[in-house]
């Protein structure tokens, strides 16, 4: 009997070990004793990497229902790439926080951007989007950081705005 489950666990990692080996060099590597981390990876995976890549690739591609393929033969846009060949490195904090947060949806997409108001904190969300800055280069990082002082100077009362007020209406019109 022991044998036999010895003989199912190897071929169980002979199976999976290609897969492993292939996508973990994508997926940002990590120290296993940050746990917040790992946490924040695991909720990535969980929440986003089946539309958005588990390394931001993206929609996943090789064709059939769910595909890069089917959205351009639809005539839709893919899924967004968060990783340095996307644009997301292209917005700031404050307004990716907005997506993530509130969510979109636009024609364009066969997916909506679902809102995840209801299943991140705000931190949970600041600690995604610094997940998600791991896909870019440190050109891009650099380039992004800057977007985002901007943004703040030229909105200033952003954080409050957005973090306490809105997020109470929000919040109170999600208990009605
Ligand atoms: C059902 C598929 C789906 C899921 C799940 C999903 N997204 Fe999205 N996301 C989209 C689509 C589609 C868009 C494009 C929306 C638009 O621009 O109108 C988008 C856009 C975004 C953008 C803007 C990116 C850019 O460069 O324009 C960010 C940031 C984002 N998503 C983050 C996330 C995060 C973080 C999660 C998980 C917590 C998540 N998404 C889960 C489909 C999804």
């Amino acid at each position: 009997m022991y044998r036999f489950l010895l003989l199912v666990v190897v071929i169980l990692l002979a199976a999976c070990s290609p897969v492993v080996s292939e996508t973990s060099q994508l997926i940002p590597t990590i120290d296993s004793s940050d746990t917040e981390l790992i946490a924040t990876k695991l909720s990535y995976e969980r929440l986003c990497a089946h539309c958005h890549g588990y390394s931001g690739e993206g929609q996943p591609t090789g064709g059939g229902p769910g595909t890069v393929e089917r959205s351009i033969e639809l005539g839709y846009h893919p899924v967004p790439m968060h990783n340095a060949e996307g644009h997301t490195w292209q917005h700031a904090d404050q307004i990716l926080f907005e997506m993530i947060k509130y969510g979109a949806r636009s024609p364009m997409y066969i997916y909506i951007m679902p809102p995840h108001a209801g299943q991140l904190t705000d931190d949970e969300i600041f600690d995604i989007i610094d997940y998600i800055k791991r896909f870019w280069t440190p050109e891009q990082r650099t380039h992004q950081a800057q977007i985002t002082e901007n943004f703040l100077e030229a909105n200033p009362n952003w954080e409050e705005y957005h973090l306490d007020i809105y997020s109470e209406e929000q919040d109170a019109s999600n208990i009605d």
